[in-house]
C-alpha cells in the first residue's frame, strides 16, 4: 500500500516572530510518496526532483528530516510494520523557504494515511519537530506547524496554533539564487542581547498580533519590525537591503528574511499591490547581481 502528499514552502518566523511565527504560501512544494513495508525500519529509496543538490542529502533515515520524523511517528506509536519513502524536492535547498520541514511534512501526512487509524494533523506536529531538529539542530515549529496546519501559525515546541488572517493579506516572496545554511543563520545569533532590543521585539510582536487579529493594516505596519535577528542576519544576504527598500517603496506593511535566509519576504494590502511589488524586489537582487524568483501568494 502507498500513499502521496505535498507541502508547501513557507516564510519562517515572519521577521517578528523568530522561530514562533510562520505562514505558507503558493509556490514550489516538495512531495513524498511513501509505502508501507513489512521490515520496522523507516529507508529512503531515493531524493530527487528539480532543485539543485537534491541528489546529496542524506539516504540514512535517521540524518534526513523526513527519515527522522518517521522513525518518530514509528517509535512513539509502536508500529508493527515501517515505511519506505521516496522524496521530490521542489523547494530550493537552503532557501529559506522551509524545505527541509516540507519534506518531512509530506512525508508524515502521506504515511498517516496509511496508519490502520490515521491522527489528526495536529497530532503529527511533534513528530515534525523530531524531523525538523535534524535540520536546524533546535526544535521549532515556525515552519512544519503552517505547513500542517494551514495560513499562519504561531508555535511552541509544545503547541501550535493556527491565528485567523485578514483575507486581503498578500506575500511576495523573492528567492534569489544563493544559498544559506540554517545552521550557519542560527549561529550568527548567538552574542546577547540588550534589555532595550528585546523590550522593542516585544512590543512589535504585541501589535503584530493585535493587528492581526483586528485585521488592522496599521497595526501589523507598526509591529512587522524585526530588531533582533535580521540585523545579524541581513549581512550574510547580498541584495537584501535594496530588495526591503523595493518593498516598503513599493507600500509593504513590512519585509525581513524568510527563515533563515537568504530568501526575502514582504506583505501587502492587497495582491494588486503586491504584483506591482515584486519585479522590484527581484531587480534589488539583480542589482547585486543575483537572479531571483518572485512568488505571489495570500498569506
Ligand atoms: N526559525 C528558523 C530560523 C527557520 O530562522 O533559524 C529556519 O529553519
Amino acid at each position: 500500500r502507498g500513499a502521496s502528499a505535498f507541502a508547501p514552502a513557507s516564510v519562517g518566523n515572519i521577521g517578528v516572530g523568530f522561530d514562533v511565527l510562520g505562514h505558507v504560501i503558493d509556490g514550489p512544494r516538495d512531495i513524498a510518496h511513501v509505502r508501507r513495508i513489512a521490515e520496522r525500519e523507516v529507508r529512503i529509496e531515493a531524493i530527487g526532483g528539480a532543485v539543485a543538490g537534491a541528489d546529496r542529502l542524506p539516504l540514512a533515515a535517521s540524518d534526513n528530516t523526513a527519515g527522522r520524523a518517521l522513525q518518530s511517528m514509528c517509535e512513539a506509536l509502536s508500529l508493527p510494520f515501517g515505511f519506505a519513502l521516496t522524496l521530490e524536492k521542489g523547494i530550493p535547498l537552503g532557501s529559506g523557504l522551509g524545505g527541509s520541514a516540507a519534506s518531512c511534512v509530506a512525508a508524515l501526512v502521506a504515511a498517516n494515511a496509511l496508519l490502520d487509524a490515521p491522527l489528526t494533523r495536529a497530532a503529527l506536529y511533534p513528530f515534525a519537530l523530531d524531523g525538523e531538529s535534524v535540520a536546524s539542530g533546535a526544535r521549532h515549529g515556525d515552519n512544519v506547524a503552517p505547513m500542517l496546519l494551514g495560513g499562519i501559525t504561531l508555535s511552541t515546541p509544545e503547541q501550535a496554533i493556527a491565528l485567523d488572517v485578514p483575507a486581503w493579506l498578500h506575500a511576495v516572496v523573492v528567492h534569489p539564487d544563493q544559498t544559506l545554511e540554517t545552521r550557519r543563520s542560527r549561529a550568527v545569533l548567538g552574542a546577547p542581547y540588550g534589555l532595550g532590543d528585546v523590550v522593542a521585539h516585544s512590543a512589535h510582536l504585541a501589535l503584530f498580533l493585535t493587528g492581526l487579529q483586528r485585521g488592522d493594516a496599521a497595526l501589523i505596519r507598526a509591529g512587522l519590525r524585526d530588531v533582533l535577528v535580521e540585523p545579524r542576519r541581513a549581512p550574510l544576504i547580498p541584495g537584501f537591503e535594496a530588495v526591503k527598500r523595493a518593498a516598503l517603496e513599493h507600500g509593504a506593511l513590512g519585509a525581513s528574511i524568510s527563515g533563515g535566509g537568504p530568501s526575502v519576504f514582504a506583505w501587502f494590502e492587497s495582491r494588486a499591490a503586491a504584483e506591482r511589488a515584486a519585479p522590484a524586489m527581484r531587480a534589488g537582487f539583480a542589482m547585486a547581481g543575483f537572479d531571483a524568483r518572485a512568488y505571489v501568494s495570500p498569506v
